[in-house]
């Protein structure tokens, strides 16, 4: 079955249940920055907007990762797209914006 995700305001795709964000990210230029691809940067870091629940359980990366850089691991507001599998639709925000000229803008 195929759901809907959307990053930013110009980025929507369907996409498998189970897909692997990072490789969507990689296969349709998603503006969404990456750099270590295992959870120990924190560049790939997202809002989620709508639909926390249809992303997969966070990572033992990315819980140590989200606490290094001050952040609420158990929210599920802020996480590592790099660590993600979508479960079904949703909506994201990068915090740095790869198509943004400015990214400071949106930082949390
Ligand atoms: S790319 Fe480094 S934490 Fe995701």
């Amino acid at each position: 079955m195929a759901h809907r995700l959307e990053i930013g305001d110009q980025f929507s795709v369907e996409v498998s249940a189970g897909a692997h964000l990072l490789d969507v990210c990689e296969e349709h230029d998603a503006p969404v920055p990456f750099d270590c691809r295992g959870g120990a940067c924190g560049t790939c870091l997202v809002q989620v907007v709508t639909g926390s629940s249809n992303l997969s359980p966070i990572t033992d990366n990315e819980e140590i990762m989200l606490e290094e850089l001050g952040l609420d691991s158990r929210s599920g507001e802020l996480r590592l797209a790099c660590q993600l599998q979508v479960l079904g639709p949703v909506r994201l925000r990068p915090v740095v914006d790869r198509s943004d000229p400015d990214p400071t803008r949106g930082a949390p």
